[in-house]
């Protein structure tokens, strides 16, 4: 089975997680977009949506849905989202489409995370692939230069502005060992608005679609 296919199969899946009354976050990305185009067969059970990006919104708007923001909703119920790499822990790396820093604010604010990926996407050890981090543009090089000294090779995402008017790093070469104190640590230099490290606000439940099935983590079962 294809890649695109094991997408398919676990953004149509997500739907029988979706309950009455949802406040539902909804993430970015190619997996997220298949779950936004079916998200209308659930419609009648969904309270409130928020995205977490521009792309996502017009999205959602495109399907019939009316977009609120965060604010005005307070606690989502659940959010549901992609990722680049998972563990066993639910940790993640993301901001593959350099949406990373709304998805944590929505991560940050849901009673339960969902992600949705197909198997590629599993990994002993985070780090392989590059670690986006977002950045104020005048803090490009000091920011480059500190995760140097981590071991990171970073690469500036060419032709890319965030929809928060920011850069993204793509940092190469990252052994993520410890990623809730390298979450942490990258957090703390100064420029950094996020990185895509997401161990703090890791994924309560993986659905992961393989040639076998969709497999389920329940980190609470
Ligand atoms: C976007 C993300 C996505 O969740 C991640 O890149 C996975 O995307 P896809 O579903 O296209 O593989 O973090 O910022």
């Amino acid at each position: 089975m294809d890649q695109n296919t094991k997408k398919q199969r676990v953004a149509e899946a997500v739907l029988d997680y979706i309950d009455n009354g949802e406040s539902l976050g909804i993430g970015s990305g190619s997996t997220v977009n298949i779950l936004i185009e079916n998200l209308s067969k659930v419609k009648n059970k969904i309270r409130n949506v928020v995205s977490s990006s521009v792309k996502s919104t017009e999205l959602l708007e495109a399907n019939g849905f009316e977009v609120s923001e965060l604010r005005d909703v307070g606690k989502l119920t659940k959010y549901i989202d992609g990722a680049d790499e998972v563990n066993k822990h639910l940790q993640m790396v993301k901001g593959g489409g350099g949406a990373l820093t709304r998805e944590k604010i929505l991560a940050h604010n849901s009673n339960q995370f969902i992600c949705i990926v197909d198997d590629s996407k599993k990994v002993d050890m985070l780090g392989k692939f590059p670690l986006p981090i977002e950045v104020i543009p005048l803090s490009r090089s000091s920011v480059s230069l500190e995760l140097i000294k981590h071991g990171g090779r970073p690469v500036l995402r060419e032709n890319f502005v965030s929809d928060n008017g920011n850069l993204i790093l793509d940092i190469h070469n990252l052994q993520i060992m410890e990623p809730i104190k390298l979450e942490q640590t990258i957090n703390n230099i100064p420029g950094v608005v996020t990185n895509g490290i997401f161990a703090l606000d890791h994924a309560n439940v993986l659905l992961c679609a393989s040639d076998n099935g969709i497999d389920k983590t329940d980190l609470n079962a």
